[in-house]
C-alpha cells in the first residue's frame, strides 16, 4: 500500500485530503505544527474513518528535523504538501513570515526527500491575479501577486519548476484552486478561521449563526452582472478527490512531464450576492448585509477553464453550491455545540 505524507493535514482542504486518501485505500501520515490548525481535527478523522492516522508534530522550517522524520519514514512514496500560512492580509503585514515560512518548508521538504519525490503542491488561482481572458487557462499568464502570499505560491511553483527541470526524480503536480468552500458530510470537519473571517464563506456562517454582525459585500460597482465581485467557489471534498486523483497520475506515470499544472474549480463564476442569495435558499436562514467599499488586492472577476484537468487527471468538480452552502452551515451548526 502506498504510503502518503500530508504536510498540514489537520487544516481546511488537508484533513478533508486525508479522509479521501484514506477512502482511496493509501496509508497516511500526517505532519502538521498547529500554527493554522486544530489538534482536535486528529480525533474527529478517527470518528470519520475510524483510524488513527500517524502524526508528527513538525516545524517544516526545521531543516535537520524534516530530514530526520524522512530517515524514519522512508517508506513514504508521496507528499502532499498544503502547510503554508494563507491569509492575505496579514501577509502584507508580515511578508518576511510568510515568505520564510511558506519556501523554507517547501524547500525542505524537497531536500528531506532527496528530491526522489511525488510531490503535490497546493497552489492558488492567485498566481493568476486578474485574467485578461476568462475561464482562465492553466497556460494563462502569471500576473504580478497583488500580496506576499500570492508572491510566495509564485515563487514556490517556480522553485518547483525549475528543480524538476534538473532532478528527474522530482515529480511535481501544482493544483491551483479557486475558491474552496463547505464542509464534509459528517460536519465532523470544515474550515476553522482563526478570529474574524477574511473569507466570504465562512462569514456568512458565523453571521447567519449569530456569532458576526452583518456581512459586508466588498463592493457593488464591478463590471459583473449584479456589480459584485465574481469567483469559482469549489466544493472542499471535490477539492480533495482531485488531491488522489494527481497522486494516481503520477503513480500511473502517465504524466507528460515531471512538473504539471492544473486548476481546481467548477468552471462556473459566481458573484457575492449569489453566495448570498445560494445560502439563504439552501438553508433558510436569513442573511443581513451592507453594501461597503471594494477590498484592497481584489481581483474584479475570476473563474477557471478545467478542460485539462478532466481531461488529464480524469476529475470533476460533483458537488454543487447548494451542497457547498448546506455543508458549511452543518458544520458552523455542530461547532456551535461543540466549540473546539
Ligand atoms: C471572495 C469574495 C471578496 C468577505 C482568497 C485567497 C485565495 C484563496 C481563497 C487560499 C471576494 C468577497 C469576502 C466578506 C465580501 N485562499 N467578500 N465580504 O479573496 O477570492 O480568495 O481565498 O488559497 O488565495 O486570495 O476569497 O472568500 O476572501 O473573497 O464581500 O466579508 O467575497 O471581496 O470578492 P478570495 P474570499
Amino acid at each position: 500500500m502506498s504510503k502518503i505524507l500530508v504536510t498540514g493535514g489537520t487544516g481546511f482542504i488537508g484533513s478533508h485530503t486525508v479522509v479521501e486518501l484514506h477512502n482511496a485505500g493509501y496509508e497516511v501520515v500526517i505532519v502538521d505544527n498547529f500554527a493554522n490548525s486544530n489538534p482536535k481535527i486528529l480525533n474527529q478523522l478517527k470518528k470519520i474513518t475510524g483510524k488513527e492516522f500517524q502524526f508528527f508534530e513538525l516545524d517544516l522550517c526545521d531543516e535537520a528535523k524534516v530530514k530526520a522524520f524522512v530517515d524514519q519514514n522512508a517508506d513514504i512514496t508521496g507528499v502532499i504538501h498544503f502547510a503554508a500560512y494563507k491569509a492575505v492580509g496579514e501577509s502584507v503585514q508580515q511578508p518576511l513570515k510568510y515568505y520564510r515560512n511558506n519556501l523554507y518548508s517547501l524547500i525542505n521538504v524537497i531536500n528531506g526527500f532527496n528530491a526522489d519525490i511525488d510531490l503535490v503542491f497546493s497552489s492558488s488561482c492567485t498566481v493568476y491575479g486578474q485574467p485578461d481572458v476568462l475561464p482562465v487557462t492553466e497556460a494563462a499568464p502569471v500576473k504580478k501577486a497583488e500580496s506576499p502570499y500570492g508572491n510566495t505560491k509564485q515563487i514556490a511553483e517556480e522553485i518547483l519548476q525549475d528543480s524538476c527541470a534538473v532532478m528527474p526524480a522530482l515529480k511535481v503536480i501544482s493544483l491551483r484552486y479557486f475558491n474552496p468552500v463547505g464542509a464534509h458530510a459528517t460536519a465532523l470537519i470544515g474550515e476553522l478561521p482563526i478570529g474574524v473571517p477574511q473569507n466570504l464563506v465562512p462569514f456568512i456562517t458565523q453571521s447567519a449563526i449569530g456569532k458576526r454582525g452583518p456581512i459586508t459585500v466588498y463592493g457593488n460597482d464591478y463590471a459583473t452582472p449584479d456589480g459584485s465581485a465574481v469567483r469559482d467557489y469549489i466544493h472542499v471534498v471535490d477539492l480533495a478527490k482531485a488531491h488522489v486523483a494527481a497522486i494516481r497520475r503520477m503513480e500511473s506515470k502517465k504524466a507528460s512531464s515531471n512538473y504539471e499544472v492544473f486548476n481546481l474549480g467548477t468552471g462556473k463564476g459566481s458573484s457575492v450576492l449569489e453566495i448570498i442569495q445560494a445560502f439563504e435558499k439552501s438553508t433558510g436562514q436569513k442573511l443581513n448585509y451592507t453594501i461597503g467599499a471594494r477590498r484592497e488586492g481584489d481581483v474584479e472577476k475570476v473563474w477557471g477553464d478545467v478542460t485539462k484537468s478532466t481531461q488529464e487527471l480524469g476529475w470533476k468538480a460533483e458537488l454543487d453550491i447548494n451542497e457547498m452552502m448546506l455543508s458549511a452551515w452543518n458544520w458552523e451548526k455542530y461547532l456551535k455545540d461543540n466549540p473546539f
